[in-house]
């Protein structure tokens, strides 16, 4: 990486021409393969037929970073860790959380007002927040844990397995959302208080402001809400992110799956492009609560798709959807504070050929006035990205691309009247200017010891398939059914500059099945293969911990890949190993620490067997898990 700051920090203008940029970045590519370890060893993984690629490989070595020993693949219907480790329950689907919310009932008789009190469905992501004493140290043993709950499964939420009443849309709605529960430590396992007064639901009643560009605007006016800012709860929240003036940033995805409409001309295209469609016959909102059918109610998709922030100490605050980050189906949001003070933001939107985003806010961060920080969000510069590469060592250069109105072609001659158009229609906006289709762009993370950035790129059967979606370095397999985690770094190292430099930190693959590019990457081995990489973070040591939500068949193209798992990799050395395996039929998603880094906290999200019960007749229940070490060291140290 080196070697490319220093190209980097030779120009003297930030104007650099494309093609001249190019060059420097190619000339930066072809040092590449001189390299040893960090940078050129993701390289390595596209050479793994040729010469380079063995040369380089063998400059993987056992890494120090990694201190625990790997574990094989597994299809028990268990959670496995190393030796070494212990596992526990901190709380399950429609545990009680609100005072006066009833234990949860595997015979399927929650009501729907039950549920509103109760941990809410499918877990995803989440983050940890230690209370501060009034020094304002933070107080090792105290916390409130923000989460996730993203969808359901209506086979295990409905009594008939699907939606037939209001009443029973009611219960999947207050299913949705997130929930925050304050966790107190005891030796050195965590628990959740019940009745605490910090803890929370927010579901689809909730109250919730729009801010930004999009705030008051027509696209987002409806009957019950004339003025356009007023939107009641959030959907489908898949990861999330947190900001350093201690809110919590929950990410809306999938909002397409709760809305439906009559007749197919009450789906316009650019809600049809997110998948809504007439005659939804899973969800079946919209069958009973005019809310969520086009027919009655066109707008309201437009008030989903947002990243929405809130105070996770303050059960009374608002939550606020900010809507200058754009409108799509967010995965994550990872948010860095620049060196000189910018707030800005990396996102992907997870659906197969669409991009990667990254918002920079308009004013700095004051570390001194949280007050101030908390508007941050509202108003700033997004940007999509356009990566450029070479196909044969797959790493190159990029460019943000400003998504502002009036620039790049956003203007209303070409259907974006005014930013909130461009905002509301953030998808359509970047393919106008020409964003790279990437292989369904999901969790992003930056590694705090160097800045650099990496987002899983979980699969995308439809590259080299679909005509808008050919090959290109970046999404290099056709059909690509294991995903690749690409990285990049910012020009001078400054997360606001409108170039970086990319490669491939992997490509998944099986190598006991296949001897071509869908072996995989050199680091990638019979011992810690994976598909999908879907979740991601980096702990304080620049560990990268890498979850999966794939095919968990252990057959044909993932023989011996077993569950849904997480990965701890080097990025330094290359090497990545097994640590944790779900149970069966699970996704493993959601990851956050303690701050001294003893527990991890692990979702285990949509199990099908009898996680985490075990009792007969008892429903699998999706479920956060700590870890911790028996010896209480640093996880994965
Ligand atoms: Fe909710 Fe893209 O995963
Ligand atoms: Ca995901
Ligand atoms: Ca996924």
């Amino acid at each position: 990486m080196n070697t490319r700051l220093k190209h980097f920090n030779a120009q003297s203008s930030d104007a650099v021409e494309r093609t001249e940029f190019d060059a420097l970045v190619d000339k930066a590519v072809s040092r590449r393969g001189l390299l040893k370890g960090g940078m050129a060893l993701g390289i390595a993984g596209f050479f793994s037929m040729s010469p380079v690629a063995k040369a380089v490989a063998a400059a993987v070595q056992p890494s120090a970073l990694l201190g625990f020993t790997g574990i094989p693949a597994s299809t028990e219907d268990a959670v496995k860790v190393p030796a070494g480790y212990r596992t526990s329950i901190l709380i399950a689907w429609g545990d009680p959380v609100l005072p006066g919310a009833p234990e949860f009932d595997h015979a399927g008789g929650n009501t729907a007002a039950d549920q509103a009190g109760q941990f809410g469905d499918n877990t995803d992501g989440m983050a940890l927040f230690h209370f501060r004493r009034a020094d304002g140290s933070i107080d090792p043993n105290r916390a409130v844990l923000a989460i996730n709950n993203e969808y359901c499964n209506y086979e295990y939420l409905l009594k008939d397995g699907e939606a037939k009443s209001r009443e029973d849309v009611e219960k999947a709605k207050a299913a949705h959302g997130n929930t925050v529960v304050e966790l107190v430590r005891e030796g050195n396992q965590w628990r959740y208080v019940r009745d605490s007064r910090l803890n929370r639901r927010i579901h689809l009643e909730t109250e919730m402001e729009l801010t930004g560009p999009v705030a008051g605007h027509a696209l987002v006016k409806t009957a019950a809400d004339p003025e356009g800012r007023k939107v009641f709860g959030t959907v489908n929240n898949c990861a999330s992110g947190r900001t350093p003036w201690g809110t919590y940033m929950t990410c809306e995805e999938n909002f397409q799956g709760v809305f439906g409409a009559e007749r197919d001309e009450d789906v316009p295209a650019e809600q049809a492009m997110f998948g809504i469609k007439a005659g939804e016959d899973r969800y079946r909102w919209w069958q009973h609560d005019d809310r969520f059918n086009l027919s009655k109610t066109p707008n309201e998709p437009n008030r989903f798709g947002w990243i929405v922030e809130y105070d996770p100490f303050d059960p009374e605050s608002k939550p606020m959807k900010r809507t200058a980050l754009g409108r799509v189906k967010h995965e994550n949001a990872e948010m860095v504070v620049n060196k000189d003070g910018y707030v800005v933001v990396y996102m992907g939107d997870d659906e197969r050929g669409e991009h990667i985003y990254k918002f920079v806010s308009k004013g700095k961060h004051d570390p001194a006035n949280d007050a101030a920080n908390r508007r941050l969000l509202e108003e700033g510069t997004l940007y999509v990205a356009q990566f450029n590469g070479d196909s044969e060592t797959h790493a190159g250069g990029g460019r943000w691309i400003e998504l502002s109105h009036g620039k790049n072609g956003l203007t209303a001659e070409n259907g974006f009247a005014d930013q909130a158009e461009v905002l509301v229609k953030t998808r359509l906006a970047a393919k106008h200017v020409g964003a790279t289709t990437m292989d369904r762009p999901e969790w992003v993370s930056a590694n705090p010891l160097n800045g650099q950035v990496y987002c899983t790129l979980t699969n995308n059967k439809h590259r080299g398939n679909k005509e808008e979606q050919p090959l290109n370095a970046a999404n290099p397999r056709a059909g690509n059914h294991y995903g690749q985690i690409i990285r990049w770094e910012a020009k001078g190292g400054d997360h606001t500059a409108d170039e970086f430099v990319w490669d491939l930190f992997l490509l998944a693959g099986n190598p006991t099945q296949h001897q071509d590019v869908y072996a995989g990457s050199s680091n990638i081995t019979a011992d810690n293969m994976f598909n999908s990489p879907d979740g991601l973070g980096f702990d304080k040591d620049g560990r990268l911990w890498i979850l999966t939500d794939g095919d968990d068949s252990n057959a044909g193209d993932f023989a011996g890949m077993g569950n849904n798992q997480m990965l701890c990799a080097d990025t330094e050395s290359g090497e990545i190993r097994r640590f944790l395996v779900g149970p069966t039929g699970c996704e493993v998603t959601g990851l956050t620490f303690s701050d001294d880094y003893k527990t991890m906290f692990v979702g285990i999200q949509h199990p099908t067997g009898a996680f985490p019960d075990y009792k007969e007749g008892g429903k699998p229940r999706s479920s956060i898990v700590m870890i911790t070490r028996e010896d209480g060291g640093v996880i994965g140290a």
